[in-house]
């Protein structure tokens, strides 16, 4: 797939790997079994001039688009899904912020963003709202000149070291959806705190808190492009560009499974032969390679098709994340029985990529979620289809329709 790359990309995914190799894979086992942060990778990506990509030029960023962003999230979680995914969540963060900040909000907060000096994480989850995004209930009422927030959110991945946070809130309960505003916070807000660090089954690499407002009182200057209502939307539309994303976290992840797959059954041997060379593991490997080979066509094309700004894009995005976190679960799976007993025990590198795959397939809307938004966008594709057939289902023999 590379060589439909330009020359930019190429150079962003060979630096992205370069790091991956340098300075995550030796590292990955120690994240994952302390917890601690990666900030000699975040040193590294700086170093290697990675951060912010996604970032439009005049606000410091490179002005690249979603497919760099997957080509380095690809690499870096091939080496570890935690630290891919503590990368790709400032996507997630600074979305809301160019799409839909102020001038004055795109000039404080993305710069940072952009150079990498200070992390973003995205509130919108609640204990109570999961996939059902639109029924959280954390408010923001404005009083005078301020907004008070008061709530909590759930699953802020990077929350307890990010220094910005956009946050959807009520600043209309009465509305409903159409109530939900988003906010965008300094981490030292006076009644805002960052709570409970999750006990996760992978991605250990990176924390994942509870959010909790507390009277927290913000200035107007802090209500998302300066508007209130259009939050949902606003969130809706950087999910939409986030979901490739977590697919190329499943890309890199099969991707990095598979390959240590290839390498322990070309040298373990049994019955006399190389596991590898059984005609069972060659169809396993075979399928292994031809879906992440499948899984990442989709997501560079979700992802190019983000990049055309081309306006309907929820299908293909939600149909990239499906596909290749599916597919991320099944080949690290795979790739684990390929090892056998060892594949179970942690003295080897491949049981973390199971552990990572899983959640892949439940954050940034659940795969559950993503086939809802695929079946909604064809049923409004399709809806008029029968006007256009020439056959019309009338004229089929009626046992048949
Ligand atoms: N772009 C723009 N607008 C959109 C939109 C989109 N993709 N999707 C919906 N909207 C608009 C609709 O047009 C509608 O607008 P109007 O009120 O003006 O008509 C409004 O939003 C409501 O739309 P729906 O009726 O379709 O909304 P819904 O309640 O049925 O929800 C949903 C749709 C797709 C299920 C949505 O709730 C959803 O995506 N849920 C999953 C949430 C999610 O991904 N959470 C993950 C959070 S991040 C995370 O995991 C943590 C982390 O840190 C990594």
């Amino acid at each position: 797939m590379s060589d439909q790359l330009s020359k930019e990309s190429l150079e962003y995914q060979a630096r992205a790997r370069e790091v991956a190799e340098k300075y995550i894979r030796p590292v990955a086992a120690e994240h994952d079994r302390t917890g601690e942060y990666a900030w000699d990778v975040v040193e590294a990506l700086k170093k290697y001039e990675l951060t912010g990509l996604w970032i439009p030029k005049e606000y410091g960023g490179h002005g690249r688009g979603v497919l760099d962003l997957c080509l380095v999230v690809e690499q870096l979680s091939r080496a570890c899904g935690g630290i891919g995914v503590a990368y790709a969540v400032n996507a997630l963060g600074s979305f809301p912020i160019i799409l839909g900040g102020t001038e004055e909000q795109k000039h404080k907060y993305l710069p940072p963003i952009a150079k990498g000096e200070k992390l973003v994480a995205f509130g919108l989850s609640e204990k109570a709202s999961g996939s059902d995004a639109g029924s959280l209930i954390t408010t923001g009422i404005k009083e005078g000149d301020e907004y008070v927030l008061n709530g909590e959110k759930k699953w802020n991945t990077n929350g307890q070291v990010a220094s910005y946070f956009t946050v959807y809130a009520l600043t209309d309960p009465s509305k409903g959806i159409r109530g939900i505003s988003a906010f965008i916070l300094d981490r030292d807000t006076p009644g805002f705190t960052v709570g409970k660090r999750e006990d996760t089954m992978g991605i250990r690499a990176v924390p994942v808190n509870e959010l909790h407002f507390d009277n927290c009182r913000v200035p107007e200057s802090a209500l998302l492009g300066g508007k209130a209502g259009g939050g949902f939307k606003n969130a809706m539309m950087t999910l939409d560009r986030a979901r490739p994303g977590v697919a190329a976290q499943g890309v890199g992840l099969a991707q990095g499974a598979f390959e240590w797959a290839m390498r322990y059954t070309s040298e373990r041997r049994q019955f006399g032969q190389t596991v590898a060379s059984f005609q069972a593991n060659q169809f396993t490997l075979s399928d292994m390679a031809t879906q992440i080979e499948a899984a990442r066509a989709l997501v560079y094309s979700s992802a190019r098709l983000i990049d055309s700004g081309a306006k309907n894009i929820s299908k293909l995005a939600a149909m990239g994340k499906v596909f290749a976190t599916d597919t991320a679960m099944k080949v690290a799976t795979d790739a684990v029985q390929m090892f056998g007993g060892y594949g179970f025990c942690r003295d080897y590198p491949i049981e973390k990529y199971m552990r990572d795959a899983k959640i892949t397939q439940i954050y940034e809307g659940t795969n559950q979620v993503q086939r809802m938004v695929i079946g909604r966008a064809l049923t409004n594709e399709y809806k008029n289809l029968d006007k256009e057939l020439e056959v019309k289902i009338e004229h089929f023999p009626e046992d048949q329709v």
